[in-house]
């Protein structure tokens, strides 16, 4: 499919499933070498920020391989972490790095649709998510999504490719992204998926206004924090008492 004809969230949706099917058995090797090993820093700085406590319950959206979640468990090993994502490669991926880690009697892996979480309200003391709001259809449907699912009080924490804005990385960034990506997704077998990476970044808002976003939908204390000169930035918000997407 050519990724300018999305007429339909189901259009993307279908998309999306099959770039991370092709990918999902490089996909952790391929995330080490794209970020240079940065991304482990990145992750640990996104779990810090979601302030969680021993034996609370916690869903990483759109999981993937695990990485956040793992994370996550080294940082407060009491916890319970529910894993989803849509794709059942990206899981299969996930389940044996969790398996591997002997941490499987704390995460439950699901295969479920960020955009219509299969939770009811209320039900975790806080959410992450890591590099996928650039592939789903609807950023401020998963967000609100995210919100109606933790409890009020509870962190929101989403790390995502941003647009790097410090003189410097901003150009070094460019040149990578149009020179040196494409050449790695040539020299991989399948070159459409890889060509997704810059495409999505692309079309995804700057991370001022994705803040927007988290504004517009009641989150306290939105704000965001830019790492390693802005290539990556890290959302967080908190769930409010009255909150706009249910009932609180
Ligand atoms: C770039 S990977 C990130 C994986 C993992 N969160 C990480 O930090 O490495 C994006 C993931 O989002 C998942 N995904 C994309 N759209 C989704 C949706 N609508 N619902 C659930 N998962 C989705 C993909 O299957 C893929 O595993």
């Amino acid at each position: 499919m050519n990724t300018k004809e999305f007429k339909t969230y189901a259009d993307k949706e279908q998309f999306v499933q099959g770039v991370f099917s092709n990918i999902a058995k490089n996909y952790d090797l391929m995330n080490t070498v794209l970020s240079f090993g940065q991304d482990y820093f990145w992750r640990k700085f996104s779990v810090k920020a979601m302030n969680i406590g021993p034996h609370q319950r916690v869903l990483d959206v759109a999981c993937g391989t695990c990485v956040f979640t793992k994370e996550a468990l080294r940082q407060e090993p009491t916890l319970k972490v529910e894993a989803l994502d849509f794709n059942s490669e990206m899981l299969d991926q996930g389940r044996v790095r969790i398996e591997d880690a002997g941490l499987i009697d704390q995460v439950n892996l699901v295969q479920g649709d960020a955009m219509a979480l299969p939770y009811a309200d209320n039900t975790f003391d806080a959410a992450m998510s890591g590099f996928a709001m650039r592939n789903v259809p609807d950023i401020k449907q998963v967000l609100s999504e995210m919100q109606r699912v933790v409890k009020p009080g509870g962190k929101v924490v989403v790390l995502e490719l941003a647009k790097p804005s410090m003189f410097g990385f901003k150009q070094l960034y460019n040149f990578y992204f149009s020179y040196i990506l494409p050449i790695i997704g040539k020299l991989s077998k399948d070159n459409s998926s890889y060509a997704w990476l810059p495409e999505s970044l692309r079309r995804y808002p700057h991370q001022s206004e994705i803040l927007e976003i988290w504004k517009s939908l009641g989150y306290e204390n939105a704000t965001y924090h830019e790492l390693t000169g802005g290539i990556v930035a890290v959302h967080e918000g908190v769930v409010p008492e009255n909150s706009i997407v249910n009932n609180k």
